[in-house]
C-alpha cells in the first residue's frame, strides 16, 4: 500500500520527473502539431480502475507522462481556436512555484506573498489598461467569473437603488433587473446573469444587423422608456467572431444620461488599451462602472486566470462579504476572499505579477502590436488566396473567413466549411474552429499566443486550402 507519508523522500524526485517531462514538452512545442498523433488514444490509455492499493507517486507520474500526447499543444504557437493564450516563460515558472508553495490566497494572514502579488498585479493591470487607480479589483478564475463578480457588484448597486440590500435579503419581491446590450454579448455574461438570479433571458439585445452590431438609438429609447429606473448596460469590448467592439464611449454617454450601470466585457479586447495603435477601439472603458478581462488569454498566463475591476470597491465587499470567528478580517491589506466569489483561492496573482514584472508595459505593448500585425498579415494571405473569402474587417486580432473554391455552389459552402473545420481539428497541424457569421459557417482564428509568428499563420492558410481542396475534390466526385 502506498501512503504519501512514506513517500516524503520521493517528493523531490516526483517533481523532477514531472519537470523533465515538462522540459521535453517545452523543447518541442514550437515544432510539434497542436494535436499530437494518437492524442485520443493517449488520453484513453489512463487506467480506469480505481486502485485499492496505489503504487505511489512515481508510478502515477510515469503513467501521466506516458499519456502526455493526450495534451493538445494549446500553449503553442498554432492554437488559434477560441481565444487561447499560452504561458510566458515568467508566468509559467511562477505558476510552478504557485503550485509548490500552495498558498491559500484569501487574506494576508493566509498568504502575505499571494496577497501582495495580487495587490500589485491589480494595480499594474490598471496601469497597463489606463484605468483609474482608485478602482477596486479582484482576480478570478477567468472572464466568466469576472463577469459574475462585476455583475454581482452591479446587482448590489441596483438593489440599493431600490432601497434593498439584495446581498442580505435576495431579489424576492423586486422587479426584474433590466439588462441591455448589443448582439455581441458573450454567453459567459448571460451565464453570469443566470448564476446571479437575474436570469439568462433578462438581456435585451439592441442590434442593427445580423452580425449583432449595436443599435444605439434603440438602446437609448429603451433606457428612456425605463423612466429613471436603474438598469445595467453590458458593453462588449472585443467580440469573438471578428474582434469588433461596441462603441463604449457612446454607451458611457447613455449610462451617464440615464444613471445606468455600464459594465464592459473586455475578456481579450481590453488589451487594445495596451497600445496606441488600437486604444481607440476601447475608448471610454475608463468611464464604465466595471470592466473585466482574462489573464489566460492575451496576458499569456496559464489557466485559469481572470480579473474584475469595479469603480466602487465597497460594492465588491458587500456582494462577497464572508466572516466567521475563525477567519481573518480585512486589515492593512485587502482580504481578497471577501471581494470575490471564492473563499479559499489559488494565488493567481503570483503568475500575473511575474509576467508583468518580467515584460512590463512595453513588452506587452510590443506583443499586442505584433499580434495586430500578424492578424493583418493573415488577412492579406486570405485576400490573396483565390479559394478563401474574408467575411469581416480585422480591427484587432481575429480574422473571419471561409473556404470558397471557385466551382462551389453557395448553398454548399456551409457544409463544406463544417467538414473542413472538423478535418482541420483532426489533422491537428494547426487549430482553428468554425463559427456562424452573418448566416455563414466561417473560421475565426484568434491570435493571442506570445509564440505565434508569420510562419504559423501562413501554415493555417496553407492547411485550410489543402484540406479544403482535398474535401472539395471528394465532394465533386
Ligand atoms: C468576450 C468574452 N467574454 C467572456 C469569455 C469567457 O471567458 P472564460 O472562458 O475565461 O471564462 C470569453 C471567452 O472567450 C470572451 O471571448
Amino acid at each position: 500500500m502506498a501512503d504519501p507519508l512514506a513517500e516524503r523522500a520521493l517528493a523531490v524526485e516526483a517533481f523532477r520527473r514531472a519537470a523533465a517531462s515538462a522540459e521535453d514538452y517545452l523543447a518541442k512545442i514550437d515544432q510539434e502539431p497542436v494535436r499530437p498523433e494518437g492524442a485520443d488514444a493517449a488520453a484513453m490509455r489512463l487506467g480506469a480502475r480505481f486502485p485499492d492499493d496505489g503504487d505511489g507517486a512515481l508510478a502515477a507520474i510515469a503513467e501521466l507522462v506516458a499519456a502526455s500526447d493526450g495534451a493538445l499543444r494549446a500553449s503553442g504557437p498554432r492554437f488559434f481556436h477560441w481565444v487561447v493564450g499560452g504561458g510566458t516563460p515568467a508566468a509559467l515558472a511562477a505558476d510552478v512555484l504557485t503550485s509548490t508553495w500552495d498558498q491559500i490566497s484569501s487574506a494576508w494572514d493566509s498568504s502575505p506573498i499571494g496577497t501582495r502579488c495580487e495587490e500589485l498585479a491589480l494595480d499594474w493591470l490598471k496601469q497597463l489598461f489606463r484605468l483609474p487607480a482608485e478602482w477596486g479589483g479582484v482576480l478570478t478564475t477567468g472572464a466568466t467569473m469576472a463577469n459574475f463578480t462585476a455583475l454581482a457588484a452591479a446587482r448590489t448597486w441596483w438593489g440599493r437603488r431600490h432601497d434593498v440590500d439584495v446581498d442580505a435579503h435576495g431579489l424576492a419581491g423586486l422587479p426584474a433587473v433590466p439588462v441591455l446590450s448589443s448582439g455581441y454579448i458573450h454567453p459567459s455574461a448571460t451565464k453570469a446573469l443566470a448564476m446571479l438570479g437575474i436570469g439568462r433571458e433578462s438581456v435585451r439585445r439592441f442590434q442593427r444587423d445580423d452580425v449583432g452590431r449595436l443599435d444605439l438609438a434603440a438602446l437609448n429609447d429603451a433606457l428612456q422608456e425605463l423612466r429613471g429606473a436603474p438598469a445595467i448596460i453590458v458593453g462588449n469590448a472585443g467580440e469573438v467572431n471578428a474582434g469588433d467592439f461596441d462603441p463604449i464611449d457612446a454607451l458611457a454617454d447613455l449610462a451617464e444620461r440615464y444613471g445606468a450601470w455600464l459594465h464592459v466585457d473586455g475578456a481579450f479586447g481590453i488589451f487594445a488599451r495596451a497600445t496606441p495603435k488600437a486604444e481607440h477601439l476601447a475608448k471610454g472603458v475608463e468611464r464604465a462602472q466595471s470592466v473585466i478581462g482574462d489573464s489566460h488569454k492575451w496576458l499569456n498566463v496559464p489557466y485559469d486566470s481572470g480579473f474584475a475591476f469595479v469603480r466602487d470597491a465597497s460594492l465588491l465587499s458587500s456582494a462577497f462579504a464572508i466572516g466567521a470567528a475563525y477567519l481573518p478580517k480585512p486589515g492593512e491589506h485587502p482580504m481578497f476572499a471577501a471581494m470575490g466569489p471564492e473563499a479559499s483561492r489559488r494565488a493567481r496573482g503570483i503568475a500575473v505579477w511575474a509576467t508583468l514584472r518580467a515584460y512590463g508595459r512595453n513588452g506587452y505593448r510590443a506583443m499586442v502590436e505584433r499580434h495586430l500585425a500578424l492578424a493583418q498579415h493573415l488577412a492579406r494571405k486570405v485576400d490573396e488566396a483565390p479559394d478563401l473569402e474574408r467575411l469581416a474587417d480585422v480591427p484587432l486580432n481575429i480574422v473571419c473567413f471561409r473556404y470558397r473554391p471557385e466551382h462551389a455552389r453557395v448553398e454548399e459552402l456551409d457544409a463544406l466549411n463544417l467538414r473542413v473545420g472538423a478535418e482541420l481539428l483532426r489533422d491537428g497541424r494547426v487549430y482553428a474552429g468554425t463559427t456562424r457569421y452573418r448566416g455563414m459557417t466561417a473560421f475565426r482564428p484568434a491570435i493571442v499566443n506570445w509564440r505565434s509568428t508569420e510562419a504559423d499563420v501562413e501554415l493555417l492558410v496553407d492547411v485550410v486550402r489543402e484540406v479544403g481542396s482535398r474535401l472539395g475534390a471528394i465532394a465533386a466526385v
